[in-house]
């Protein structure tokens, strides 16, 4: 999904229902092992509009489903679809879906500590700082013996190497050179070569080991996407689970657990 069709015209709107997956919670139920969801409180992080609850095979129980997003339309939207799920509008800024949110404003306590948090495709969009800062304040949210797990997308990766010969990276930029002919993705995979991680802003500037600038006064950018390699997560995390995509998808999966035993 991406930030502009959803500030964009009803045809850009319509573009982004289409192409919307709903196959987010297929993804972490088989990264998680098939857990037991049954009476597990779960906090989509960064949900959207509860994308997650659209999966048929979807066994949350929505009183215990929480979605929080940056995205206020988002959150309406969600609210209306699933009334009896909670939705909380977490006012932070993020360059292309929140510009003018509050820079730093912490993750607001439910009152409530987490089975599962989960977040598909959300770290992709924020810088490495903040997901730093995020996934520190995300597993302090945790239940006893709970799981955090978050999506990441490594740029060297071939998601599918039986139909594409290209990598995470090159399959986003040729992406965004769809609507920027001019847009040299040669030159800027070259630039990636070896990266442990990268920031693409806009589609067409491409930063090294480094979470990127952008250079207007609003501090705001219609695309944002950050590319960490597995070997560079499983060093900064390094209690983590680092696994592969499933389910089609390019994304891999970060799972921490919640150093507290459950209760007996
Ligand atoms: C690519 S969308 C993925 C949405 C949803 N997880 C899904 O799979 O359909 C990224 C989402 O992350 C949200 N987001 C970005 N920065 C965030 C932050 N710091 N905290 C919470 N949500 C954030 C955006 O508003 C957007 O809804």
């Amino acid at each position: 999904m991406e930030v502009h069709l959803w500030r964009g015209s009803p045809e850009q709107r319509a573009l982004r229902d289409q192409s919307r997956p709903t196959g987010q919670f297929a993804y972490f139920d088989i990264q998680l092992g098939h857990p037991n969801w049954e009476g597990k409180s779960v906090l989509d992080y960064g949900g959207n509009r509860g994308n997650l609850l659209l999966n048929p095979d979807c066994v949350i129980r929505h009183e215990q489903y929480y979605c929080m997003d940056v995205l206020q339309e988002a959150i309406d939207e969600g609210r209306e679809r699933f009334p009896k799920a909670r939705w909380v509008h977490y006012n932070r800024y993020n360059c292309s879906f929140n510009p003018e949110g509050i820079e730093g404003l912490p993750v607001p306590d439910l009152g409530i500590r987490f089975d599962f948090i989960l977040a598909f495709s959300v770290f992709t969009h924020t810088t490495r700082e903040e997901l730093y800062d995020l996934v520190g304040q995300l597993r302090s949210r945790l239940a006893p013996g709970g799981t955090l797990a978050f999506t990441f997308i490594d740029p060297h990766f071939r998601s599918w190497p039986e139909t594409h010969a290209a990598n995470n990276l090159q399959w986003r930029l040729e992406r965004f050179r769809e609507t920027n002919r001019s847009l040299d993705v040669d030159v800027l995979l070259v630039r990636s070569l070896g990266a442990a991680w990268c920031a693409l802003v806009d589609g067409r500037q491409i930063f090294v080991n480094s979470s990127g600038a952008w250079e207007n006064e609003a501090q705001t950018c219609m695309t944002y996407d950050v590319f960490y390699t597995a070997k560079f997560l499983q060093r900064e995390f390094p209690d983590a689970e680092i696994l592969p995509p499933v389910k089609g998808q390019m994304q891999h999966c970060c799972i921490l657990r919640s150093s507290a035993l459950p209760d007996a």
